[in-house]
């Protein structure tokens, strides 16, 4: 049965909007807890557009769950994350004026930055997963570098409309997350993942765990943010 990691950014986004208190990424991760899910995730960006240093001190904290800290291999983040030992960083990458986390990382350059990262993390006692596209030269390169998770990035799945482009983006993650497993890696997937298009790619019995914000926080607007979780865990986890 698959984990969900419920991604609270969202909520901070909303916050950021006044500058306020609210709404809170603290009580919302804890609804989530209280909704039944694995795990919460959160992204430190280096323009703290949304989740916020004070954030992160709270939520290891307050939290029951892991707390997955998805983040750019920038030193500065690096050296927080260090001192706050999440139970997980996901590394992924970061361009100041995208939208959200657009690709997965390219790990064909720059492998001596993120083999440095990845010791420094792991020194500190902290599992490190990288966020890639399902591309099997990327999870090959993952599972060089000696990380023990990789989280596929579900983005061209997500977007795609058409019948054949669904089942294409869906064959590329299968074929990936069959990959990564083969090479001894755990799988996790995120990104784009919606009510509507999660269960078929529950159906690829590699991924374990999957990360999920915006339609969350989305449909939190309608059914409240306690119900929103329940529905989503219980897609991910196939139950009726
Ligand atoms: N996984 C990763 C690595 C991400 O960067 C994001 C977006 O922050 C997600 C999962 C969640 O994506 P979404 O908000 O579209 O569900």
């Amino acid at each position: 049965m698959a984990r969900l990691g419920v991604n609270v950014d969202h909520v901070a986004t909303l916050r950021q909007a006044r500058r306020g208190e609210d709404p809170s990424p603290i009580l919302a991760a804890l609804t989530a807890e209280q909704a039944g899910c694995d795990g919460i995730v959160c992204h430190l960006r280096e323009d703290r557009r949304h989740i916020q240093d004070r954030d992160l001190a709270a939520f290891k904290e307050i939290l029951r769950t892991p707390l997955n800290l998805e983040m750019a291999i920038d030193p500065e983040i690096v050296r927080i994350a260090c001192r706050l030992k999440p139970a997980q960083a996901t590394l992924v990458p970061e361009r100041r004026r995208e939208l959200t986390t657009e690709g997965g990382l390219d790990l064909r350059r720059g492998r001596a930055r993120f083999s440095r990262a990845i010791c420094r993390l792991k020194d500190a006692g902290i599992r490190v997963s990288l966020f890639v596209d399902p591309d099997p030269s990327q999870v090959e390169r993952a599972a060089e570098l000696g990380v023990p998770m990789v989280e596929l990035h579900t983005g061209r799945y997500a977007q795609a409309r058409s019948r054949s482009h669904i089942a294409e983006a869906l064959s590329g993650l299968e074929e990936a997350a069959r990959l990564a497993s083969g090479a001894g890696l755990r799988v996790a997937a995120g990104h784009g993942l919606d009510y509507r298009n999660v269960s078929r790619v529950v159906e690829i019995r590699e991924i374990e765990e999957f990360n999920i914000g915006f339609s969350i926080v989305a449909r939190a607007i309608e059914v409240g943010f306690h119900q929103a979780v329940r529905e989503m865990a219980r897609l991910v986890r196939g139950e009726p």
